[in-house]
């Protein structure tokens, strides 16, 4: 691997080795992508308060996230089509998480099964479902996340229709991709990829494909997905997965102040800030914005974990000092794995956590447990005063 000294060094090798069509589906946020944008640009306009001649050593990132030890309160996101990065793409990021010590969430549109992670992995991981009309699957799923030793169920609540994202269209994104005279063209010139591909049969979407009723090959999935996102969900459809389950659960997709007092209601574990990456409704505000309003009203009560945008060990802290109990990273480790596979996962997670580390001792904290929001330097009107 070149000298690799951020993320972004990894996303430009990400972006030479893997095809257009897959980098496009990552890389890119729904119609106009404010809100894929401003979830980075927000976070750089939040600073930070340099200390000097405070004791740093014996510097720790070590916490807990929903009562499991972590090594940093980072966790890789479900991510849909990982598999399509690279070949086996869920079961080496869940690798490279495991080595790392932070928790793994596979993806219900996951290209490796439920099964195929368990396999390949010693330690439980998590499980994110979407919330599905047919109960029968939805419970299928569950008894196969269980059975898999999954430790917490992620129900993913802001995708109960799909946001536009323009490029997945013009290209035509499918799993695997259509051939078509220019995706050969584009995959001739991506080779590794494609021998890694050539030399996998996991190619089609490993949890749905001859699970859901009616699916039995890759081209009957895209009418059922068009008719299996239950757009009836409410919160009382929540608190039935929640008794279905029977463990753990967080909730992922809150972006109002409202909606966290009703997760906390319904009895969930955590909830996730998130606008899904900015891939949902272009035009929320980006995570890091919500997050102190959200913390502030139900922080006590439960476990606030946030992710969109975060590219940097400095956005963790951030995260963290304005009141995130853990973070998650979607593209980044996407970045890191279409660049250099099981490897590239792990040099993300090294970066973020080198920065994490070494911003912490500049800050003059020891403690990831202690960052708080006088750590930061944030803008008088970062919240935003908003007409509602
Ligand atoms: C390519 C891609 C696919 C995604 N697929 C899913 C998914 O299947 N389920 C889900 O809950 N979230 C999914 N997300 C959202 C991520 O879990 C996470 O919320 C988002 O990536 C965080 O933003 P970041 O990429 O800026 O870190 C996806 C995100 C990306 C970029």
């Amino acid at each position: 691997m070149a000298v690799i000294t951020t993320v972004d060094d990894l996303k430009r090798i990400y972006k030479r080795r893997v095809p257009k069509m897959f980098y496009d589906y990552a890389e890119s946020g729904s119609w106009t992508e404010q809100t894929f944008r401003e979830n980075t640009t927000d976070f750089d306009q939040i600073r930070l308060r340099q200390r000097v001649a405070m004791d740093m050593t014996g510097r720790t990132t070590k916490t807990q996230m929903l009562g499991e030890d972590v090594a940093m309160p980072v966790a890789l996101a479900p991510v849909g089509l990982t598999g399509m990065q690279s070949a086996d793409g869920e079961i080496k990021a869940a690798r490279a998480a495991e080595k790392f010590g932070v928790p793994f969430t596979l993806s219900t549109m996951s290209i490796c099964s439920i099964e195929d992670v368990a396999e390949n992995t010693t330690k439980p991981f998590w499980f994110q479902v979407y919330t599905l009309k047919d109960d029968d699957f939805m419970q299928r799923l569950m008894d196969r996340a269980r059975a898999a030793n999954c430790s917490a169920l992620v129900i993913t609540v802001d995708l109960q229709m799909l946001g536009q994202r323009h490029k997945d269209l013009k290209n035509g994104l499918s799993a695997p991709p259509k051939l078509t005279v220019r995706s050969v063209a584009d995959m001739m010139t991506k080779w590794s990829w494609g021998l890694g591909m050539l030399g996998t049969k996991r190619r089609f979407f490993g949890n749905i494909v001859g699970h859901a009723k009616g699916v039995t090959d890759p081209s009957s999935l895209s009418s059922w997905t068009a008719q299996a996102f239950d757009q009836a969900l409410d919160w009382d459809r929540i608190a039935q997965l929640r008794k279905m389950w029977g463990g753990k659960i967080i909730v992922k997709g809150i972006l109002d102040v409202e909606d966290a007092r009703k997760a906390v209601n319904v009895g969930a574990d955590a909830i996730i800030v998130s606008n899904h990456g900015g891939r949902q409704l272009d035009g929320a505000l980006s995570s890091i914005r919500m997050l102190p309003d959200i913390v502030d009203a139900v922080g006590e009560q439960i476990e606030v974990h946030m992710d969109s945008g975060i590219r940097s060990g400095q956005d963790v802290l951030k995260a963290m000092a304005m009141g995130a109990k853990g973070t998650y990273v979607g593209r980044a480790f996407v970045y890191g794995l279409g660049a250099a596979g099981e490897a590239g996962v792990t040099k993300a997670l090294e970066v973020i956590h080198k920065e994490l580390d070494t911003t912490m001792g500049l800050c003059g904290e020891t403690d990831v447990n202690a960052l708080s929001r006088s750590n930061l330097l944030i803008p008088a009107d970062f919240r935003g005063r908003w007409e509602t």
